[in-house]
């Protein structure tokens, strides 16, 4: 379908001057056009189909940033001619992720000398740091087994079953049998002793999340140091810890500067942190650190040379953009210690304006804890007649995109709807949002319960019969909206959550 033309039928006005000056003719969709378009015809078409995208903002699924502060925009526009990968031309560049990297290591108290320098990359993500860091503890232990002359075939790695779906690609994309601890009713992270049962001789590494992507909790990682110390002790094993601090590296360090999840606990041999998430950054930007030289297998490194200089380089791919790491600079010189303190208490503070809302409805178990990444995740007290997957159907007509999801084995039979707090999630947002929620609540319960609807959002006999009688022509166009969107939600893995 020409883009154009759908355009056109939305809006004459503007549309009919690009309809007429520039694309008298659709333009095809899958392959590209034989003649060219002028500049203004391109933007103006694919700025309108953007229009039908989500509201970045509102987009309460993601953990992302979706705001950052006008001059650091204006940085980001005029780095994005330069490929970071150009060491040579944009040294600055470089200096400035290692800036990033040392300041993110001290941050995670890594044991490091007056005048150490840190070890760590930048990456695209917390899913590149994550394949860097596995790639180094499978090569670490491959070494090992080798000087042992013992097989190493066979390397897994420990995990909870709430792991996000990156670990799952690092698993079979690198072959590495992932041995997972199962989840149970009100218990949704890795429970540390069932993970140090896993724990064989084959592990490459016991991974621990600081922030469950699925209830934003806190595993506790110096209870699994405390608990793998003793079984290395008794058995003559090193297993390693990982941290995947994917969005709690960014919060801990500000919110629980007690707690100790990081390289404080010496079996902790490297973290990843996504600087898209917590870190403030809009999307592209992750990072990896190690707690020491001896932690990153050294046949890992490519060495690039550039003003006279060594510069080691660890990534998965070769060209990628600056700018995020040049926002990433800009957001920790900016904002500093305090400021991230002051942006993270805010977070909290509005999660649980948002909580007691929820609470006050009496409709909702809170699924999520008070410490840990600021996320509310509920589910329905009672769900005889509607299920969450329904008022995250109803809640997408106002805006809000709220995911819902079962938990993985063996708490599948739990579902939940989440809530992420991001810095531009305002009070007033989380007071509307409880607004919206209710009314939802007040609609679905004026409709008929799921169960009269089978067979993929056809109506039975019954329902349609109340669905007629109640004379609810919109209601029926909603049915089978949230019919649709029940059915892609219920398609998508809970794995698929970010
Ligand atoms: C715990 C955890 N690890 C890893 C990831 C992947 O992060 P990224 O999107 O930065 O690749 C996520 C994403 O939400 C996450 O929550």
């Amino acid at each position: 379908m020409a883009l154009s033309k759908t355009a056109s039928q939305t809006d004459v006005s503007i549309h009919s001057t690009f309809a007429s000056r520039y694309v008298r003719t659709s333009l095809p969709r899958f392959r590209m056009p034989e003649e060219s378009i002028p500049k203004e015809a391109a933007y103006q078409i694919i700025n309108d189909e953007l229009m039908l995208d989500g509201n970045p903002r509102l987009n309460l699924a993601s953990f992302v940033t979706t705001w950052m502060e006008p001059e650091c925009d204006k940085l980001i526009m005029a780095a994005a001619n330069k490929n970071y990968v150009d060491m040579d031309e944009y040294p600055v560049t470089t200096e400035l992720q290692n800036r990033c990297v040392n300041m993110i290591a001290h941050l995670f108290n890594a044991p490091l000398g007056e005048s150490e320098a840190a070890v760590g990359v930048g990456t695209v993500g917390s899913s590149e740091a994550i394949m860097l860091a596995g790639l180094a503890f499978k090569r670490k232990w491959q070494n090992k087994r080798k000087a042992e002359g013992k097989p190493f075939d066979k390397p897994n790695i420990v995990t909870g079953a709430n792991v996000q779906v990156c670990w799952e690609k690092f698993a079979r994309y690198f072959e590495v049998e992932l041995k997972e601890v199962k989840l149970r009713d009100g218990y949704y992270v890795m429970d540390p002793e069932k993970a140090v049962e896993l724990v064989d001789e084959n592990t490459i590494c016991v991974a621990a999340i600081l922030g469950s992507t699925l209830n934003g909790e806190f595993e506790d990682v110096k209870k699994l140091n405390e608990l793998l110390t003793k079984k290395n002790q008794e058995t003559g094993w090193d297993t390693p810890i990982h941290v995947d601090a994917a969005s709690g590296g960014f919060i801990a360090p500000f919110l629980y500067p007690e707690l100790e999840w990081d390289f404080r606990l010496p079996l902790v041999k490297s973290i990843n942190v996504s600087g898209h998430k917590y870190g403030l950054v809009y999307a592209g930007i992750g990072w990896c650190i190690w707690r020491s030289k001896e932690d990153l297998p050294d046949e890992l490194i490519f060495h690039i040379n550039y003003l006279g200089a060594d510069q080691p380089t660890f990534t998965l791919n070769f060209s990628k953009g600056s700018s995020q790491v040049i926002a990433q600079y800009y957001q920790l010189i900016r904002l500093g210690y305090e400021g991230y303190k002051n942006i993270m208490e805010n977070c909290r503070e509005n999660a649980t304006v948002l909580k007691q809302g929820l609470e006050r409805t009496g409709r909702f178990d809170i699924v999520s804890k008070d410490d840990g990444v600021p996320l509310v995740a509920f589910s329905l007290k009672d769900r005889s007649r509607h299920d969450e997957f329904e008022v995250s159907d109803f809640l997408r007509r106002f805006g809000w995109i709220v995911p819902a999801y079962t938990m993985p084995p063996d708490a599948q039979h739990i579902t939940v709807l989440r809530v992420v707090i991001r810095e531009d999630f305002s009070r007033t947002l989380a007071e509307r949002l409880v607004y919206d929620i209710e009314k939802v609540l007040h609609e679905l319960d004026a409709l008929p319960p799921k169960q009269l609807l089978q067979n993929g959002g056809a109506t039975t006999t019954a329902a349609a019969a109340m669905l007629a009688a109640k004379k609810p022509s919109a209601e029926d166009l909603q049915r089978s909206v949230t019919e649709h969107w029940r059915k892609f939600v219920l398609a998508k893995k809970t794995n698929g959550v970010c």
